[in-house]
C-alpha cells in the first residue's frame, strides 16, 4: 500500500510555516564530517529523507550519527571510520547521488572508496564524468565495475588545476571535499558558487581548510594535513522557501515563510515581483502573497547561481498558468525537466514544450534535440485530476496545481516529496489546505523517480 493525498482544491493557502536547513547543503556538510579527526555538530538539520539516507551511509562507514541537545542538531563522530561492505552501500544508497561525494573523504581516510551505480533520473541523464575526471586529476585510480565504481589512491592525492566544462554543483563539491586534504594547492576554474557551496566552504574553513573564493568562479584550495570537526548552523532551504512562495501565488493566498533568507532568494524575488506577486521581508522571514488582479506573463531562463535556479522553475510554472498571456521558460541546467507539465496539461493548463532554445542564455541542449523550453499560455482554470508524482520538485508543483485547481485531485507517490520538504503534511494543514491522507494500492511511479 502507498499513501495517496486527496486534495480538495480551490482554497487560498494562508498562514505561517517555517523552513530549516537546505537539504542540498546539509547532506554535503554531513559528508564533510568524515574529513574531521574530531566530532562535528550540524544545526538546523531538517527531517527529510535525504538526511536519513546520508545518515545510513555514514553509519555504514563507522561514523556515529546521533541527535544533539538542540532540536535539529546532529552530532557526527568519525573517530572509527571503516570500509563498508559493497552490498550494504548499494542497499542504502537507493537513488541518491550523495555517495559520489564520499569519494575524496574516504580515499583520504581509508585509501579507497566504492560508489554504487547511481542510475538514471527523470530530470536528465545526470552523468558523473566531471567527478571522475577530477578524481583522476587528483591522482586517484577510477575502476569501473559491473556494480559501481571503485576509487583507490596508490599515494596521497595531490593538488591540481581543474576547469569544469560547466559549473556543476556536485563536481565543485567533489573538488572541495577532495582538495582540502590533498598535498599542495588546487585551483578550480568555472566553479559553481551556489549559496550552499559557499556554506560548505565555511564549514571546511571551520574544520581547518584554507579556501579562497576568487572572482570569476575561481576557487583556490591549499591542502592541509589535518582537519577537525565543526559546529555549524545550516543555511535555510531557499528551494523550499520559493516553493511555498509559488504555492501562495498560485492559490491566491498569503504564506509567511519563517526562516526564508532574502539574499539567497534575490533572483526568485525579482521574478516573483515581475509576475505580479507581492512579498515583504522582515528579520525572521518573508511573507509572500497574491495582491489580487491578474498575474503577468514573463520570459524566464534557468541558470546557475546567481541566475534563476532550476529547482524554482517547476513550482513557479504552476503560478504562470494563471498569468495573462504567453510565458516562456528556457531550462538551461537539466535537459529533461519539463516532464511534469503533462500532468498540468491534463488539469487544464495550456503548455507546449519545445526542443529549441527559447532564450538567449547559451545552453547545451538546443543542438541536442532535448525538449527544454516551455510556452505557457494563461490564464487557464485548473481542474482536479489523478496525478502520479514524477520527482521531488515536479511533485511539489503537482501538489500546488492540485491545491489551486477546482475539484478533487488524488496525488499518488506523495512520499517522494518527503525527500526534500520537511513535514509538508503538517505545513499544508497549517496553511488551511483541505487534504486527506489515504492508503491505496501503488500505481506506476516512473523508474528513477525521486532522485535528487
Ligand atoms: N553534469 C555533467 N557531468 C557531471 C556532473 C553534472 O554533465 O559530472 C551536468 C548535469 O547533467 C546537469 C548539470 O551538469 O545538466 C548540472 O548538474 P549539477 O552537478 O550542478 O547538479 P547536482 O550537483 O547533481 C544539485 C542539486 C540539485 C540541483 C542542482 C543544480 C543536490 C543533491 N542536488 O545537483 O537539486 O538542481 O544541483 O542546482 O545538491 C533537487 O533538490 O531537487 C535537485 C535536483
Amino acid at each position: 500500500m502507498s499513501t495517496v493525498l486527496t486534495v480538495r482544491g480551490g482554497r487560498a493557502l494562508k498562514g505561517t510555516i517555517s523552513v530549516r536547513g537546505a537539504k542540498n547543503f546539509v547532506s554535503k556538510a554531513m559528508v564533510a564530517s568524515l574529513l574531521g579527526e574530531t566530532p562535528s555538530r550540524l544545526r538546523n538539520v531538517p527531517e527529510v529523507r535525504d538526511v536519513s539516507v546520508v545518515t545510513g551511509l555514514l553509519q555504514l562507514h563507522g561514523v556515529d550519527v546521533r541527535p544533539g541537545v538542540e532540536d535539529g542538531e546532529l552530532v557526527l563522530d568519525p573517530s572509527n571510520v571503516e570500509v563498508a561492505h559493497v552490498s550494504d552501500i548499494d542497499a542504502h544508497a537507493g537513488s541518491s547521488r550523495i555517495p559520489i561525494l564520499f569519494c575524496g573523504p574516504l580515499v583520504h581516510r581509508l585509501g579507497e572508496a566504492f560508489i554504487p551505480d547511481l542510475g538514471g533520473c527523470v530530470i536528465g541523464d545526470r552523468p558523473i564524468n566531471y567527478h571522475l575526471e577530477a578524481l583522476r586529476q587528483f591522482g586517484a585510480v577510477v575502476d569501473k565495475r559491473g556494480q559501481g565504481i571503485r576509487i583507490t589512491a596508490p599515494k596521497r592525492l595531490h593538488g591540481t588545476k581543474l576547469e569544469l566544462e560547466y559549473p556543476s554543483v556536485g563536481a565543485t563539491e567533489q573538488v572541495l571535499l577532495t582538495a582540502v586534504r590533498a598535498a599542495g594547492t588546487t585551483e578550480l576554474r568555472n566553479a559553481a558558487i551556489e549559496p550552499e557551496i559557499v556554506d560548505l566552504i565555511a564549514v571546511l574553513q571551520k574544520m581547518g581548510a584554507i579556501i579562497s573564493l576568487d572572482p570569476h568562479r575561481v576557487i583556490t584550495i591549499e591542502g592541509v594535513d589535518r582537519l577537525d570537526g565543526y559546529v555549524h548552523r545550516a543555511l535555510p532551504d531557499r528551494i523550499e522557501a520559493a516553493s511555498w512562495g509559488s504555492a501562495a501565488l498560485a492559490t491566491g493566498g498569503e504564506v509567511y515563510v519563517e526562516g526564508a533568507h532574502q539574499l539567497d532568494l534575490m533572483t526568485f524575488l525579482n521574478t516573483f515581483r515581475k509576475v505580479g506577486g507581492a512579498f515583504e521581508v522582515d528579520d525572521n522571514g518573508i511573507r509572500f502573497w497574491h495582491p489580487g488582479g491578474r498575474l503577468s506573463s514573463i520570459a524566464l531562463e534557468t541558470h546557475v547561481h546567481p541566475g534563476f535556479m532550476t529547482d524554482w522553475q517547476q513550482p513557479l510554472v504552476v503560478a504562470l498558468t494563471q498569468a495573462a498571456g504567453l510565458s516562456i521558460v528556457h531550462e538551461t541546467v537539466y535537459e529533461n525537466r519539463f516532464g511534469f507539465v503533462d500532468a498540468l496539461v491534463g488539469m487544464g493548463a495550456t503548455i507546449q514544450v519545445f526542443r529549441e532554445c527559447l532564450g538567449a542564455t547559451p545552453c547545451r541542449f538546443g543542438q541536442r534535440n532535448f525538449r527544454h523550453s516551455a510556452v505557457i499560455s494563461g490564464p487557464t482554470p485548473l481542474q482536479g485530476a489523478d496525478i502520479v508524482v514524477p520527482d521531488l520538485r515536479g511533485g511539489f508543483s503537482h501538489l500546488i496545481a492540485a491545491l489551486a485547481a477546482q475539484g478533487e485531485s488524488n496525488v499518488h507517490g506523495i512520499s517522494l516529496i518527503d525527500r526534500g520538504y520537511e513535514r509538508f503534511a503538517g505545513k499544508l494543514e497549517a496553511l488551511g489546505a483541505d487534504v486527506l491522507w489515504q492508503e491505496a494500492a501503488p500505481v506506476g511511479v516512473p523508474a528513477g523517480a525521486g532522485q535528487r
